[in-house]
């Protein structure tokens, strides 16, 4: 089982997730967010000065999925977010320990 977290452009959302519905992958947590990747150092200066630049709008996904739908997943996500400029964002697979589905009790992938 693994954690997939996406932060991606919040225009994006729509469509990442039609893909991801494609992958028959249905389940998703999303989240607004802000934040700030790797910045030229030229836009984290002012007059010269070092400035602490601005957090952007994100929206950040997360998907719990079990290991075969890993590829699946981060392929459809790309290929939906990506559109070659700097911003696109970043996609995190994370190893999980252990999932429970509180109504019934299950666990592990079958509660996934
Ligand atoms: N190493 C990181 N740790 C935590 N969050 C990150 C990290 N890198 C990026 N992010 C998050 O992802 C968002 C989008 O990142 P972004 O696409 O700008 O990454 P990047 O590494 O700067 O790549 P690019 O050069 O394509 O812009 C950031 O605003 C931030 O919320
Ligand atoms: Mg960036």
């Amino acid at each position: 089982m693994k954690l997939i977290t996406a932060i991606i452009r919040p225009e994006h959302l729509d469509v990442v997730r039609e893909a991801l519905l494609q992958a028959d992958i249905d389940r998703i947590t999303v989240s607004r967010c802000t934040g700030h990747g790797q910045a030229s150092s030229e836009t984290e200066l002012y007059r010269g000065k070092k400035i602490t630049p601005d957090l952007i709008a994100k929206t950040k996904i997360d998907i719990v999925v079990n290991d075969v739908f890993v590829k699946p997943a981060v392929d459809a996500i790309v290929s939906a977010a990506r559109t070659g400029m700097v911003g696109d964002g970043k996609i995190i697979v994370s190893p999980i320990d252990e999932v429970y589905r509180i109504r019934t009790g299950e666990s592990g992938g079958e509660a996934v």
